[in-house]
């Protein structure tokens, strides 16, 4: 065994990786049969067309040597106008914009610069899984959930917010909100950003939301961006964007961070080297979103067929008689397995995800990961894989849930 720093060491022993996600690497690794993953937010319906589309664009010889960590600055200014254009109601600056290799590695930057170690930082419950170790790890930061209860359909509101921040143990000095909403797929109004902004003023913390699913809308309610809310985002209200669900190239590593704060923009520019994205990326990228028809196209492609999916499998999971919550943005839904859970605990929870796993092949996030706090719900992600095998995954699960 190499000696290890401390930190190192904590890394080795317990590793950020929650255990369905490496149960899933491992399964794929071995080239499992029959095995269906429904529990990585992905969406690839539209993959070979996007890919194809990239092909055709040329990438000069300048991709190759160094420039702005942060960023091209060309490629800065069309994303501006392009999110400006698309998503966020308002174009923003050049330097307002920081571009890093996902958004992943934004989250972690700009609450390393937001907060200090120790700090606590609200996240709304059910949640995106992957905040804890982006903000917990190498930001030692302490996430202090708001969680949000199933018998009122999972709404947040001030006064959840007002609980959370007078029981936490640690200060907060910052809220991490995300619309549309992961793993609800819920878009939320312009009503209640607001509240939520409002609150967050109130109480003189900063506010990041996390609007990487924002082109993803597939339901009647249109997706609102804080920045369109605000008459300006201020010194505390920050955005983060990203290529990896909208666009579907999660492996291009490309995310976004809008600030007008000045020096959280230096100081997560400071960062910026050790997370840049590639310069052969952001060419594609740029070449991309400048060509109005084939970005608009590919956006309108992947919300229909985002509808598409989502209809079909609601289809088997109502002929199954597997509840669900109705979602109108992303690629999953929440499932409500809990009538199948021998008893109402997280035991019983990971025993149930087991046995889907084993009787059916097929894993899905369990809550818990979400940090629901009520046992038996199951986040089912419906666009990593063809519709068609997606449903018959359904199909087994339904038909080993009945045996229960
Ligand atoms: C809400 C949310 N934010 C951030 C990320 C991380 O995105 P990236 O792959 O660009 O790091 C994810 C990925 O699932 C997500 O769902």
């Amino acid at each position: 065994m190499p000696e290890l720093s401390t930190r190192g060491q904590r890394l080795v022993d317990a590793p950020p990786m929650p255990g369905y996600i490496s149960e899933h690497f491992t399964r794929l690794n071995a080239g499992a049969s029959g095995y269906v993953g429904l529990c990585i937010a992905e969406n690839k319906l539209q993959s070979a067309a996007l890919n194809e589309q990239l092909a055709g664009y040329a990438v000069p010889a300048s991709a190759l040597g160094y420039d702005a960590m942060t960023g091209n600055a060309v490629f800065r200014e069309r994303l501006a106008r392009y999110m400006g254009r698309t998503f966020l109601g308002r174009d923003f600056l050049t330097e307002q914009i920081v571009l890093l290799a996902g958004a992943g590695s934004v989250l972690e930057m700009l609450f390393y610069v937001l907060c200090d170690s120790g700090d606590g930082v609200l996240v709304p419950t059910p949640s995106y899984a992957g905040f804890w170790p982006d903000l917990e790890t190498r930001d030692e930061l302490n996430i202090v959930p708001v969680h949000c209860a199933s018998a009122t359909d999972f709404r947040l509101t001030p006064e959840l917010l007002d609980h959370a921040l007078e029981h936490a143990a640690y200060p907060v000095t910052a809220m991490l909100f995300t619309t549309p909403n992961n793993p609800l797929g819920r878009v939320y109004s312009r009503a209640e950003i607001l509240e939520v902004a409002e609150w967050a003023a109130r109480r003189d913390i900063h506010l990041v939301v996390d609007e990487i699913y924002a082109l993803s809308v597939f339901g009647s309610r249109e997706f609102v961006s804080v920045a369109s809310v605000l008459p300006e985002l201020g010194d505390k209200v920050h955005v983060v964007w990203g290529f990896s669900k909208d666009f579907g190239a999660s492996g291009l590593r490309a995310g976004v961070m809008v600030s007008e704060n000045r020096h959280v923009l230096d100081a997560a520019g400071a960062l910026a080297y050790w997370a840049a994205c590639s310069g052969h990326t952001q060419h594609l990228l740029s070449s991309l979103i400048t060509d109005d028809a084939a970005v608009d196209a590919h956006i309108d492609a992947t919300r229909r067929g985002l509808a598409q999916a989502y209809g079909r499998v609601t289809e088997v999971l109502d002929a199954f008689g597997i509840p669900y919550i109705a979602a109108e943005a992303a690629f999953f839904l929440i499932c409500d397995l809990r009538r199948w859970l021998q008893a109402p605990t997280f035991a019983a929870e990971q025993a149930l995800w087991r046995r889907m796993l084993d009787e059916a092949n097929v894993n899905l996030t369990p809550g818990e990961a979400c940090r629901i706090s009520e046992p038996g719900f199951f986040r089912l992600c419906y666009a990593g894989e063809d519709t068609g095998l997606v449903t018959d995954a359904i199909k087994r699960l339904g038909m080993a849930l009945a045996r229960a």
